[in-house]
């Protein structure tokens, strides 16, 4: 590929600016403050579909060429994205099929953004066609690097009738005859039996809950839709703007669409990182979400660079949108603590960031967004996070590769299958994911993370918390880095078959042998209960096993499931079937020492992290902290030292 995805050395910074929403003779000014302020990259256009073409075929490109020579004639450097975030008001009256319907069977309006169609043909095509024009007229502009398609895809589960033509359409492209479908769902049940696949529907609007396996597909059918629509628009804007690199800002834990699927047609990822949103929606318990208010939860925030990183194998990244003061759409909204911005900002880089981009440049004064921060306040003042990047010495944090032995696998069907069938409401693939990250990243690990189908050769130790679709192929390739690696599975790995099914074998199906365990019961733990496995408590979630291979190293000591194993070694491989944390700490630290990976069991809120010469030193917490062999480190604070 000829395009440069990464010529600074070091880390550089960039903003997100709404030309169109400040007056023409500020733009000079701006553009000279951004460059003071050592940015380098500015994001413009994502949502200014209404003024680029304010009636169908009248563009009106003389702003935006205004907009992008203002910036270049600072020196700096444009990523310019594709406006269809955000469709005018008159495509929608033109073509109301264009908006999407949501699960209630209500159709959206126009009046925010996000409201298309993505199975919308007559939508596609006006998609296609104001990429082109925007590609046509700025695809080879000196000052234009980059492109971003869309914002942030989400919200692509549509359940317009559109919608249900199209997953008819897919569905008869997956599955050769109509019985092979009735089979794959199980569909005898309830006299779901289709005989042909003009009967099907979306999996809405049903009186109980709907097929586990029907809404499994319909996932990955509106998943393929987004892809599609994003692929569209890349073949496009390659070949009209040559050179120029293609990436999207994909969201924190967004879990609806494959992410590795979306990233396939990019040349590298981007993600939007607001730390405070992501504590205040998180399902922390309310006295850990008070302590992490201010500054974010550390491995909240670092499990999506890792796993952003991980989305083309390892490439650097980019931080497309990063929080610098409040937000306006979490539950409280609080100003972060003084040096969170500063902090957000080392610690994208020291996970793999190369660009740290932030939302926004000037407080919007108008609209939904008028209660949320920018770089400048209103009043065009620099405010605090403003004033914490221009205190940072950018050529302090070199663009250096990221390398670890130890990989955390993710997949997006699997954590569909699971929270489709939570089982108990509390159990949660991201949840489950996140018992085993966080208990690496406290014993001071750096982590990748990878598709389980993906090459995993050279990892010592591979850990897989939540693998809960197993195809037989799989099964083979994650069996043949048995002999070389450590590997680790959490509870219910291998439930389900590819569609949903359970294996007729019962669990885990096709990693009986690796495993050398089957399952005996499941447990869904009642709230303000919990089980125990010795000294180790267990909630939300235990299930136990019968050895058929491997010895049982841990047993539960009390509740149904008392005298079971809860813990199952076999050869390298350990199965944990217990949601607690201590346990599955302590599995880990004992997998990590077997493959002879060092361990620095670090104090709450604090990290360590390596890149490339670099050991990162981040500290969450309010007070400052001397880490066990290595430097103090202020409250609400980085450093990076090199390594010895
Ligand atoms: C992001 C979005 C931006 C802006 C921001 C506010 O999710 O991409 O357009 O809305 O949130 O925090």
């Amino acid at each position: 590929m000829s395009v440069n995805l990464s010529d600074r050395a070091h880390l550089a910074l960039g903003v997100c600016y709404y030309p169109e929403h400040w007056p023409r003779d500020r733009w000079e000014a701006y553009a000279r403050q951004m460059h003071d302020l050592g940015l380098t990259y500015v994001r413009i256009a994502e949502f200014a579909w209404s003024r680029i073409e304010p009636r169908e075929g009248n563009f009106e490109w003389a702003w935006l060429d205004d907009a992008i020579e203002t910036l270049a004639a600072e020196g700096l450097d444009v990523v310019l994205c594709t406006p269809t975030a955000a469709p005018p008001a008159w495509l929608a009256r033109k073509h109301p099929d264009i908006l999407a319907w949501n699960a209630d069977g209500q159709q959206l309006d126009h009046g925010s953004r996000r409201h298309y169609d993505f199975s919308s043909p007559i939508y596609r095509s006006h998609s296609k066609r104001i990429t082109q024009a925007i590609a046509e007229r700025y695809g080879k502009h000196p000052a234009v690097v980059g492109w971003q398609t869309d914002n942030e895809l989400s919200e692509h589960q549509s359940y317009s009738p559109t919608a249900q033509a199209a997953f008819r359409e897919w569905l008869g492209e997956r599955y050769p005859e109509v019985d092979a479908l009735n089979a794959a769902w199980g569909a005898v049940f309830w006299s779901q039996e289709y005989g042909d696949f003009d009967e099907i529907t979306l999996p809405n609007l049903t009186v109980e809950g709907p097929n586990p396996s029907h809404v499994l597909d319909f996932y990955r059918f509106a998943s393929d839709q987004l892809v599609g629509f994003q692929e569209e628009q890349v073949a496009i804007l390659r070949e009209l703007s040559p050179g120029r690199w293609i990436t999207h800002n994909f969201m924190r834990f967004q879990p609806d669409f494959d992410h590795y699927r979306a990233a396939e047609c990019l040349d590298f990822v981007s993600w939007d990182n607001y730390p405070t949103g992501g504590v205040e929606l998180s399902d922390l318990p309310d006295e850990e979400k008070a302590r992490w208010a201010r500054t974010g939860h550390p491995d909240l925030i670092s499990v999506n660079h890792d796993l952003y990183r991980g989305l083309k194998g390892g490439r650097p990244f980019w931080i497309m949108e990063q929080q610098c003061g409040q937000i306006n759409w979490a539950t409280t909204n609080p100003l972060p603590a003084s040096g969170a911005v500063a902090l957000w900002t080392i610690q994208a880089w020291a996970h793999g960031a190369d660009v740290v981009a932030y939302f926004r440049w000037r407080a919007a004064t108008v609209a939904q967004e008028l209660m949320h921060s920018g770089l400048l306040r209103h009043d065009e003042t620099l405010d605090r996070g403003g004033e914490e990047i221009a205190a940072l010495d950018l050529g302090e944090y070199p663009n250096e590769p990221i390398a670890t032995p130890v990989v955390v696998l993710h997949d997006y069907e699997s954590l569909w299958a699971y929270d489709i069938q939570p089982h108990n409401q509390r159990a949660s693939y991201w949840g489950q994911f996140m018992l085993f990250y966080s208990a690496l990243r406290a014993l001071g690990v750096d982590v990748d993370i990878r598709h389980p189908d993906s090459d995993l050769s050279g990892y010592r130790v591979i850990v897989a918390p939540a693998l809960q679709l197993m195809s037989d192929t799989r099964a083979n390739h994650l069996s043949s880095y048995a002999p070389t690696a450590e590997m680790i599975f959490g509870p219910r790995t291998a439930y389900r078959t590819h569609t949903g099914r359970v294996h007729e074998d019962g669990q885990p199906g096709p990693l009986r042998e690796l495993l050398g365990l089957s399952l005996l019961n499941v447990d869904g733990i009642p709230d303000g209960t919990h089980v125990s496995v010795g000294d180790h408590q267990a909630t939300i979630w235990a299930e136990s096993y019968r050895a058929t291979a491997g010895t049982a190293t841990h047993r539960y000591t009390d509740g149904p499931l008392s005298g079971q194993a809860a813990v199952i070694r076999n050869r390298s491989v350990t199965s944990v079937g217990a949601w607690s944390a201590s346990l599955i700490s302590h599995i880990l630290e004992t997998a990590l020492e077997h493959a002879g990976i060092e361990t620095r069991p670090l104090p709450g809120g604090v990290r360590i992290t390596r890149r490339g010469g670099n050991i990162i030193w981040l500290n969450f917490n309010n007070e400052a902290v001397s880490i066990n062999g290595g430097p103090r480190v202020s409250g609400v604070s980085a450093i990076a030292t090199r390594d010895a």
